[in-house]
C-alpha cells in the first residue's frame, strides 16, 4: 500500500495539478489541503470566504493554508461568468439565469464550473456532502468523457500481506458507487473504465471477469443474459481488453476451480479486476472483503467523468481526503 501511494504522490509532485476543495472549512479538509500544500503535491483552490478560511486555519494551527488561491462565491460580479455557463448548459432543463446564479453559490456546482473553465484540473468533496450531491453537480456541468456512456465507481482492493489474489496484492472492484442497476451497455462500459483505472491508478495489467452466479452457461437467467451480453459489447467497444465472463466469483480467482468451470479462459483463475453485475453486489462485496479479508478499500474512484471528481466519505480522516487528492492528480494527469 505504500507503494501504491508513493508512487501516486511523487507523479503528482513531478505534474502540479489544481485542484478544488469545495468543503473549505472542514477541519479534516483544511488539514490535508495543509499537508498536500507542504508537500508541494499539488496547487489548492478553496472554495469559501477568506476571512473565514483564516480564522479556521488560524484556530486548527495551518501555516501552509495561505499557499491555496480561494474563490469566494458570494462574488456575484466575479462569478457571473459561471452563472451563464451553469445557465447555457441546464436551459434545455428549465434553468433560468437567476437559477444559475442561485445555483452557483453552491460550492460543489461552482467548483465544477471552474473545471468547466479550465481553471482547475479536479475536485475532491464528500467529508460534509452525501454521495448523491457531490455526482449530481458534476453530472450536470462537467458530463462524462467523450466516448463514455456512464460514471461509476470503482474500489482498488489492497489484499493483507501474503494474499494470492490480484497482482502483487492489488485487485480493483467495479461498480460499487454508483450505478444501482446497471443494462448491458452500462455493464460494459464500467468494464471499460475499470481497465482504465487499474492501469493508470492501480498500476496493475487488467485481468477482467464479468461476474454472475452462473459460470459459461451453468444457470440460464435473464441476469445471465445481461452479463453474457454485456462481455460481448465491452469486446466490441474496446477489443484489447483482457476479459471474459460470465463466470462466478470462485472461477474467476481460484485456478484450480476455473480448471474445472471455465477450462480455456484466459481471464478465469487469475482475475484481478472484477465487474458486479449491478451496486448491490458490487456495494457489499467491497465492504464484505475488507471486513472478513482484511483488506484496504481505496475509493470509490469514480470514472468516466470529463474532468475526475472524488467523492469521500463523511467519516473519513484527513489521510483519507489526502489519498484521495493523490488519486484525483493521477487521474488528472493520466488525462492530459
Ligand atoms: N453517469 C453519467 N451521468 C449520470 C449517471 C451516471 N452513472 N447517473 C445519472 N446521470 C446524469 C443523468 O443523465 C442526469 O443528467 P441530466 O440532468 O443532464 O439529464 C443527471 O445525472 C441527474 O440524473 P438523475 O437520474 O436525476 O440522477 P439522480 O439524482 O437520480 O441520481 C445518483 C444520480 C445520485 C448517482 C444515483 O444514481 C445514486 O444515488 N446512486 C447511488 C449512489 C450511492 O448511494 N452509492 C452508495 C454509497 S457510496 C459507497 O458506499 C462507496
Amino acid at each position: 500500500m505504500k507503494d501504491l501511494f508513493k508512487r501516486l504522490e511523487d507523479k503528482a509532485i513531478a505534474n502540479k495539478q489544481r485542484i478544488i476543495l469545495p468543503e473549505s472549512t472542514e477541519p479534516r479538509t483544511m488539514q490535508a489541503a495543509d499537508k498536500i500544500l507542504a508537500n508541494g503535491v499539488a496547487d489548492i483552490i478553496l472554495i469559501g470566504d477568506a476571512t473565514e478560511i483564516a480564522a479556521k486555519a488560524a484556530e486548527l494551527g495551518l501555516q501552509n493554508i495561505g499557499k491555496a488561491r480561494i474563490v469566494d462565491p458570494n462574488d456575484e460580479q466575479a462569478n457571473e461568468k459561471y452563472a451563464q455557463t451553469f445557465y447555457e448548459l441546464r436551459k434545455k432543463k428549465g434553468v433560468t439565469l437567476e437559477d444559475a446564479r442561485k445555483k452557483i453559490k453552491d460550492p460543489l456546482y461552482l467548483g465544477c464550473l471552474l473545471i468547466k473553465h479550465g481553471e482547475a484540473d479536479g475536485q475532491v468533496a464528500g467529508a460534509q456532502n452525501t454521495t448523491g450531491n457531490v455526482l449530481r453537480a458534476a453530472f450536470q456541468v462537467l458530463k462524462t468523457a467523450p466516448g463514455v456512456s456512464a460514471v461509476s465507481g470503482a474500489f482498488i482492493m489492497l489484499m493483507p500481506e501474503g494474499s494470492p489474489y490480484g497482482e502483487n496484492g492489488i485487485m480493483v472492484f467495479a461498480d460499487c458507487a454508483v450505478i444501482p442497476d446497471p443494462d448491458a451497455k452500462q455493464l460494459a462500459q464500467i468494464a471499460v473504465s475499470t481497465n482504465e483505472t487499474a492501469k493508470t491508478l492501480a498500476g496493475i495489467s487488467p485481468h477482467i471477469a464479468m461476474l454472475s452466479f452462473s459460470t459459461k452457461g451453468s444457470a440460464s437467467h435473464e441476469k445471465v443474459d445481461k452479463v453474457v451480453e454485456a462481455t460481448k459489447l465491452a469486446k466490441e467497444m474496446c477489443p484489447e481488453l483482457d476479459i471474459d465472463g460470465e463466470m462466478q466469483a470462485d472461477a474467476a480467482i481460484v485456478p484450480s476451480v476455473a480448471a474445472t468451470k471455465a477450462p480455456g479462459s484466459q481471464v478465469a483463475g487469475k482475475a484481478n479486476v472484477l465487474v458486479f453485475p449491478d451496486l448491490g453486489v458490487g456495494n457489499i462485496a467491497y465492504k464484505l472483503v475488507q471486513r472478513i479479508a482484511g483488506a484496504t478499500a481505496v475509493g470509490p474512484v469514480l470514472q468516466g467523468l470529463a474532468a475526475p471528481v472524488n467523492d469521500l466519505s463523511r467519516g473519513c480522516s484527513p489521510e483519507d481526503i489526502y489519498k484521495t487528492i493523490l488519486l484525483t492528480c493521477n487521474q488528472a494527469i493520466a488525462r492530459h
